[in-house]
């Protein structure tokens, strides 16, 4: 198995942070020398559609406000010098060393980009590269995911490599599963790319189809409130890629391409030729989940958000009870946020940790933050961050 933590080979602790320094002038006192430009790419959650992306299913994420920005400069050798503000700390890496395994830790997303793009025959070379953003780390918000999009869209640009939009999402998903050993499916970075201001992106992830939704939860007088149950969330390891296996064979046994080919109308068939009674639960948290997918759109274009709160709690419980993804933490979120007027709750994510989203009246924004912190304190877990989240544009230069 890969390693998921710890620094990037050639990784040293930096200096302490200059709160007040901007990115430019720490990118001169590191480098020496003036960037060439700023990328920035959003952190995600998921509105619906969990665990369906490897199974060419449907997801419908949006882009956060918070961001991972790079501020970068080409060389002309083949050297990577990465310095990263959020992890404080600095790598430096030769192009023709770096292999699959070979990088770990927050290192890995850009390296790994420079190595995706080398390897589809990109002639790309060495980068400075200063890494900073607000997206939390570990969260299970994916500033991994934006971290890769953000440096994809940077070394596009200043080695002229033609690659935007779907085909620059996919490039970053090949170095994630790769080149950082992520099985991950698409949805993470193609939110980090796609994602637009005011809407939601229905994606289907089979044909990469995309739609903007328009998502506007004030306009019915809602929030959507983020809550991070700072619950460590561990993705590379086991659990993940076993649950991605689990829907491979039992696509392989019901003789379908994946498990998206398998309608609400065919679940109880397919339920009854497969015999064991965990992939029988992966099955039907998968079908069951690309159904409230199209609801939940369904409900958003016909103006009814404040119905669908109970679509977003079907999918936590189906996640929780089917799927076995979420953990005492995430389920106490949930519960909490529901106790405390929210319409609905749900994990966000790959799960085993990271975030909740809570559809909630405006009014009781305060009231359920504050009841889930004391939810967790009751339970002793450590306390949560809560923000109400904003659906915002997608990666794009900064200057
Ligand atoms: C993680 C992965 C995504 C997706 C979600 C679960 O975020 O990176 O590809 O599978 O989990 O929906």
């Amino acid at each position: 198995m890969r390693r998921t933590a710890g620094p990037a080979r050639g990784t040293e602790p930096r200096s302490p942070v200059r709160a007040d320094e901007s990115a430019e002038d720490r990118f001169r006192r590191e480098f020496g020398r003036p960037p060439a430009g700023a990328w920035a790419a959003p952190g995600r959650i998921n509105l619906i559609g969990e665990h369906t992306d490897y199974n060419d299913g449907f997801v419908l994420p949006m882009a956060l406000p918070q961001r991972i920005t790079v501020t970068a400069a080409p060389r002309d050798d083949d050297t990577l010098r990465l310095v990263s503000r959020q992890a404080d700390a600095r790598a430096e890496l030769a192009i023709g060393d770096l292999e699959p395994g070979g990088v770990t830790g927050w290192a890995a997303y850009p390296a790994g980009v420079v190595w995706a793009l080398r390897q589809r025959g990109h002639r790309v070379r060495g980068l400075d590269l200063l890494v900073d953003g607000d997206v939390p780390l570990g969260a299970g918000l994916s500033s991994s995911a934006a971290l890769e999009c953000a440096t994809a869209l940077a070394l596009a640009d200043l080695y002229d490599v033609s690659l935007a939009g779907v085909e620059l999402a996919e490039l970053a998903r090949y170095a994630e599963n790769e080149f950082a050993g992520m099985p991950c499916g698409v949805m993470d970075q193609a939110a980090a790319v796609l994602c637009r201001a005011g809407h939601a992106l229905l994606l289907d992830t089979r044909s990469m189809a995309t739609t903007q939704v328009p998502f506007d939860p004030a306009a019915e007088g809602l929030a959507l409130l983020v809550i991070d149950t700072r619950a460590p969330h561990r993705l590379v390891d086991g659990a993940y890629a076993a649950r991605r296996r689990g829907c491979e064979r039992a696509a392989a046994v019901l003789g379908v391409a994946a498990l998206r080919d398998i309608g609400n109308e065919d679940l109880d068939t397919a339920l009854a030729v497969l015999s064991e009674p965990e992939l029988r639960a992966r099955v039907r948290h998968v079908v069951t989940e690309n159904e409230r997918v199209e609801r939940f759109v369904e409900l958003l274009r016909a103006g009814r958000l404040g119905e669908a709160g109970p679509v977003l709690t079907a999918s936590h419980v189906s996640l929780r009870d089917d799927y076995e993804v979420t953990c005492p933490e995430l389920d106490a979120a949930v519960e909490a946020a529901l106790a405390a007027g929210a319409l609905g709750a749900r994990m966000t994510g790959g799960g085993f940790g990271g975030c909740v989203i809570a559809l909630v009246p405006e009014e009781r924004v305060e009231r359920c933050a504050a009841e889930v912190r004391q939810a967790f304190d009751r339970s002793g877990f450590a306390g949560p961050a809560a923000f109400a989240a904003t659906p915002s544009d997608g990666a794009r230069r900064v200057w």
